[in-house]
């Protein structure tokens, strides 16, 4: 029998861009530390480091990278992590991450390009840590645009961010909770407090170890 050990829980958040990532992910951790859980704050792409550094320049249009390249290089930035993720989780800090994976595959897979299909996307990430819950912000491309105009960053279009959309659905699995984002702020955090709650609990009880994407 696999040995039992408490340990922190890995929560995603994924979604339209202007769903309420980074908004919800902010309340949640400060929720669960005023509740007394070790939690942390992530995002990817984590642009601190020199991989990050690069995928920053691409994404502000200051570079130019080719398709395949600056996907792996998102990957990469991932990987670079992944034994400090793994620490912390065993440590038992929770993490609540701002996007991962996902948007790797969804990102590069709705731009169609010939080779780049779901499959060779999801490649470079297979085996990376896989979170115990994906919170999916569920919002329609009208509805966001409704929150304000875009900035100036690459992938920052209508017409893409259908085609993300299209590749986040198709990607939908067991471990995700769909969340309506067109609620209010505090009533999503609401739902997401009550879902996190039932994650960490299961992870501290230490019968679910970390398991691997895409497995
Ligand atoms: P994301 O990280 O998914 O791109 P943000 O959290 O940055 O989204 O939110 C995008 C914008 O929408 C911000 O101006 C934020 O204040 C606003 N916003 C976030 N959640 C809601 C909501 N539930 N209803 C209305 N506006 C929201
Ligand atoms: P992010 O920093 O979350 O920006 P925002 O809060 O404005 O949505 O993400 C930056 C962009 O990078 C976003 O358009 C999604 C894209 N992205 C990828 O293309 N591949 C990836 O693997 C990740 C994590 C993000
Ligand atoms: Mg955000």
């Amino acid at each position: 029998m696999a040995q039992q050990q408490a340990r922190g829980a890995f929560i995603v958040f994924e979604g339209a861009d202007r769903a309420g990532k980074s908004t919800q992910c902010q309340m949640l951790v400060e929720h669960l530390q005023a509740q007394g859980v070790a939690a942390e704050l992530w995002r990817f792409p984590d642009r601190t480091t020199p991989i990050g550094k690069m995928i920053n320049s691409y994404l502000t249009s200051q570079s130019d990278i080719d398709d395949a390249a600056v996907h792996l290089l998102f990957s990469a930035n991932r990987w670079e992590k992944r034994e400090e993720l793994l620490r912390k989780l065993h440590e038992g800090t929770t993490l609540v991450v701002d996007r991962y994976a996902y948007s790797g595959v969804a990102f590069t897979a709705a731009k169609g390009l010939p080779g780049l299909d779901r499959a060779w996307c999801m490649a470079p990430d297979a085996g990376l840590p896989a979170p115990d819950a994906v919170f999916f912000l569920c919002l329609t491309v009208e509805q966001a645009a409704a929150r304000g105009g875009y900035g100036e960053e690459r992938y920052e279009k209508d017409e893409f961010q259908r085609k993300v959309l299209d590749q986040f659905h198709a990607m939908r699995g067991s471990s995700w909770r769909v969340v309506d984002a067109s609620q209010s702020i505090d009533a999503i955090q609401q739902q997401l407090r009550e879902q996190a709650a039932a994650v960490v609990a299961r992870c501290q009880r230490g019968t679910s170890p970390v398991g691997k994407l895409w497995e």
